[in-house]
């Protein structure tokens, strides 16, 4: 997508965070935006603020229906929609002791479940409009199992194969499928961390990054640069290598 001017873009999880500073870089644009995620009066304080010209549509991604029912609103306002980004996520940091199970199937289910459930709603709409984009956000914390990462970890690495899958599939269709691996950005989802994020950015700065992503013809779009070519590089090393070396991080985080 070359120009946002004029692009119907529908942001699910803009109710904080990345998203948030995302709806307000592509608003300067010139997008029209579907403004998603579960707190309707963030929603709306979003909305007024860009001008009020933008579509509110509460949504909850665990629940099928509920992405079922925006998009029979967002259809009945914009004959297509050019873009969706999904963004929901929850976090918890894990200190590598056992877990409320629940608590780990309900990230699983927002994170993952989150995802297939949009997907399935807009691929319907994407095939018959003949064109698209798919934009799942993972991060790098799915490169490799990192150390207090479960489930998140997982979840990330889920989120990056299956747009993986999706773009091998979906590119002859003219959907282009797109995914985001940020480093660490200050958020209400980072601000529950108590050890040093390292080369952490605001928000702003990952819009900024995104929007240069939506624009260019790259399948991920990661940020910032100089902490992720470290995870990839660790992303590469072969696997006695990268546990030697979580064994050291370890030992410094727990100092
Ligand atoms: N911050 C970082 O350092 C970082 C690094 C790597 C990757 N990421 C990824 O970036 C994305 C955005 O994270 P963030 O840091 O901006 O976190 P955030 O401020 O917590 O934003 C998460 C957004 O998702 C929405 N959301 C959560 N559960 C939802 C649900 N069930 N249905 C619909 N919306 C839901 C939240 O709104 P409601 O509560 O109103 O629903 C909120 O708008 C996430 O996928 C995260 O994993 C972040």
């Amino acid at each position: 997508m070359k120009d946002i001017n004029g692009k119907v873009i529908w942001i699910i999880g803009c109710s904080s965070g990345i998203g948030f500073a995302l709806a307000k870089e592509l608003s300067e644009l010139g997008a029209i935006l579907i403004l998603s995620a579960r707190r309707e009066n963030k929603l709306e304080d979003l909305n007024n603020n860009l001008g009020g010209n933008h579509l509110v549509c509460p949504v909850d991604v665990e629940s099928h229906k509920s992405l079922i029912n925006a998009v029979n609103i967002i259809k009945e306002i914009y004959p297509n929609i050019d873009s969706a980004i999904f963004l929901p996520a929850i976090y918890l940091p894990h200190d590598g002791n056992k877990k409320d199970i629940k608590i780990i199937h309900k990230m699983l289910s927002v994170n993952i479940g989150g995802a297939f459930n949009m997907v399935d709603v807009l691929l319907p709409i994407f095939e018959k409009q003949k064109f698209g984009q798919i934009i799942l956000c993972a991060s790098v914390a799915g490169y490799r199992g990192l150390p207090m990462g479960q489930p998140y970890c997982a979840s990330k690495a889920a989120i990056i194969s299956y747009a993986e899958s999706l773009k091998t599939e979906l590119e002859h269709k003219n959907i282009d499928v797109k995914v985001i691996n940020p480093g660490f950005v200050r958020t209400p989802l980072t601000d529950k961390n108590d050890f040093p994020m390292p080369m952490i950015i605001e928000p702003d700065i990952a819009a900024k990054a995104i929007i240069r992503g939506i624009k260019s013809r790259v399948f991920e779009i990661h940020f910032p640069k100089k902490f992720t070519y470290i995870m990839k590089i660790l992303h590469i090393l072969p696997a006695p290598l990268y546990f030697f070396i979580m064994r050291i991080i370890q030992k410094f985080i727990k100092k």
